[in-house]
């Protein structure tokens, strides 16, 4: 079942061998375009955009702003994202790193008390939770970079949906629920959430003018009209009133990062995910060339799923404790993602029991966020984006600058809390992720392309610390199983994060004999109260020249389109 070592050996060394992974042949362009995004709005607004002549890095733009505008709970400009590129003209591909950044005067220990001891709520429900926002500067560098219309083309469907409004459905109530007190804390929050003191009606619409006047002021001065000037002040004024940290010094100098994305091989499949600060893309290497040593196909679904979950395992915990903002801390990358680090890790993988995670050398690890947004675009041309934004979890912080309409996203949460302190298993956080001044927080973001001789994916998905491994599950079934874009948002989903030690599942993810095989090898499982995650997933496949999109069929409110 294992495959033999001689074969394991020659694979590893075709692989570390083989000079750069390039993307496999296909048609010249797929003349069609396709959006899959959480939100119909947001897709029509891609639409409108290509329509209009923009193409992928325009839609994308487009897509963005106006998720921030009609999914405030999962995005906004108050907050960061990646924005990972493939340029069909010249193959370029590039991830833009829009992460928040620690304020200047943020401390190491700025979110726990003298016993080491994490303070309630103060990382999530404070001015204090708020890094410096990102998303803003992205669509400004977006457009110009890469984009063809001018951006206050791009920008004019969000501000409609903000000027207009747009109605209130079921997932925003949701969200409204769950965080009224919060939201009801901050006046300017209230007022634009609570209108009449009250959850608004279904169907009734939601304005919202102070964001429709900063995306326009964004639209006409660039990235000025957010980080310097009137929104910048107000933003710092609300901040500094409640005690927090930040100065106009630090709008003024946030800069996006273009980076190089992490590139690694699966099988015939090339993966090209998101670099650090993302812990996404690595983890994800690593994971894919563990689970390249076998042959999943050929194996009992019980083998399969065991081996898929200790590959998680182990892929998480290289996340704790090697992952962190690459300006800040020197992050390990080239080994981690090296087809013969992972050829070490499968060393200590048996097929017939697991591995305790604290039999393992290890940190506790930090759970992020599960809110966050993704949408998936290719153009007619075949130009790519695959882009994950957040505030990090429901509103993010919930406060928003009067006069702003911008939500402070918690996204400070993300940082190590303790670093360097034991916790309850001896086991201490990792250093690469404390805080710093300037620091970008860790992130699971997971926006990733997949490139096999059959055609190309576009995907990704929120879903906190379980992004990592719903990506993986889509990758696997699309190269594993050649799944379509519906295939893959529709396969069911289990989860391992290293710690706690639990392989967690959707209801029905797992059959009777798989359950009952992994029980016996040791895992503890746990059937979440619901499904969860909402992939977006956009295929271009060679043999027919044919694009899909689809939306995860657990978020009824997304929007797929190919035209
Ligand atoms: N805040 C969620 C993430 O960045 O992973």
């Amino acid at each position: 079942m294992i495959m033999p070592i001689a074969r394991l050996l020659i694979v590893s060394l075709i692989l570390c061998c083989a000079g750069p992974l390039q993307a496999a042949p296909g048609p010249e362009r797929p003349g069609q375009a396709g959006i899959a995004s959480p939100h119909p709005l947001a897709t029509r607004a891609g639409e409108e955009i290509l329509r209009a002549g923009g193409n992928a890095f325009d839609a994308a733009v487009a897509v963005s702003a106006a998720l921030a505008v009609v999914e405030p709970y999962g995005s906004g400009l108050g907050g960061g994202g990646f924005f990972l590129l493939h340029r069909a003209e010249d193959g370029h591909e590039v991830m833009v790193d829009a992460r928040e950044t620690a304020p200047a005067a943020a401390q190491r220990d700025m979110f726990v008390d003298e016993q080491g001891e994490r303070i309630p709520g103060l990382s999530l429900d404070t001015v204090l939770a708020a890094g410096i926002p990102g998303l803003p500067a992205a669509l400004v560098h977006l457009s110009r970079e890469y984009g063809r219309l001018p951006l206050g083309s791009v920008l004019a469907p969000a501000i409609r949906y903000a000027e207009e409004g747009f109605e209130v459905y079921p997932r925003l109530l949701t969200g409204l629920e769950r965080k009224r007190a919060e939201l009801e804390a901050s006046p300017a929050s209230a007022a634009v959430f609570f209108p009449e003191g009250e959850l608004p009606e279904l169907g009734s619409r939601l304005r919202q003018q102070d964001l429709a006047r900063t995306l326009r002021r964004l639209a006409e001065q660039g990235r000025e009209g957010f980080y310097q000037g009137p929104v910048a002040e107000a933003l710092v004024a609300a901040v500094q009133a409640e005690g927090g940290l930040w100065t106009l010094e630090d709008l003024a100098g946030y800069r996006i990062k273009e980076r190089e994305p992490i590139v690694s091989r699966y099988r015939e499949a090339r993966i090209v995910s998101a670099p650090p600060p993302s812990s996404g893309g690595v983890v994800l290497a690593t994971i894919l060339n563990i689970l390249e040593g076998y042959d999943l196909q050929a194996m009992p679904p019980d083998v399969a799923t065991h081996l898929v979950i200790e590959a998680m395992r182990r892929g998480y915990r290289d996340r704790a404790l090697y992952l962190g903002d690459p300006d800040f801390v020197d992050v390990p990358v080239a080994r981690l993602i090296h087809p013969m680090y992972a050829a070490g890790l499968r060393a200590s993988i048996r097929t017939d029991r697991a591995l305790p995670s604290d039999w393992l050398p290890g940190i506790r690890a930090r759970e992020d966020g599960p809110q966050t947004t993704h949408f998936s675009i290719i153009d007619a041309d075949g130009n790519r984006a695959a882009v994950t934004q957040t505030l990090n979890f429901w509103f993010g912080s919930g406060i928003m600058a009067a006069g702003t309409g911008v939500l402070l996203n918690n996204e400070m949460d993300d940082f190590s809390a303790r670093p360097g302190v034991p916790d309850g298993f001896g086991l201490v956080t990792g250093d690469g992720n404390a805080i710093e001044p300037g620091k970008r927080m860790l992130s699971s973001m997971t926006p990733t392309f997949v490139e096999t001789p059959g055609g190309v994916a576009i995907l990704g998905t929120p879903g906190g610390s379980r992004i990592i491994s719903m990506v993986l599950l889509g990758v696997l079934a699309r190269v594993d199983a050649q799944a379509s874009a519906r295939e893959m948002v529709t396969r069911r989903r289990f989860h391992h994060q290293y710690l706690p030690d639990l392989v967690v599942h959707e209801p029905g993810a797992l059959d009777d004999a798989v359950v009952e095989g992994l029980r016996a090898r040791g895992h503890q499982l746990e059937e979440t109260g619901g499904d969860y995650g909402n992939l977006k997933v956009v295929t271009w496949d060679y043999e027919d020249n044919r694009v899909e999109a689809a939306t995860d069929p657990r978020n009824e409110a997304g929007e797929a389109l190919v035209y």
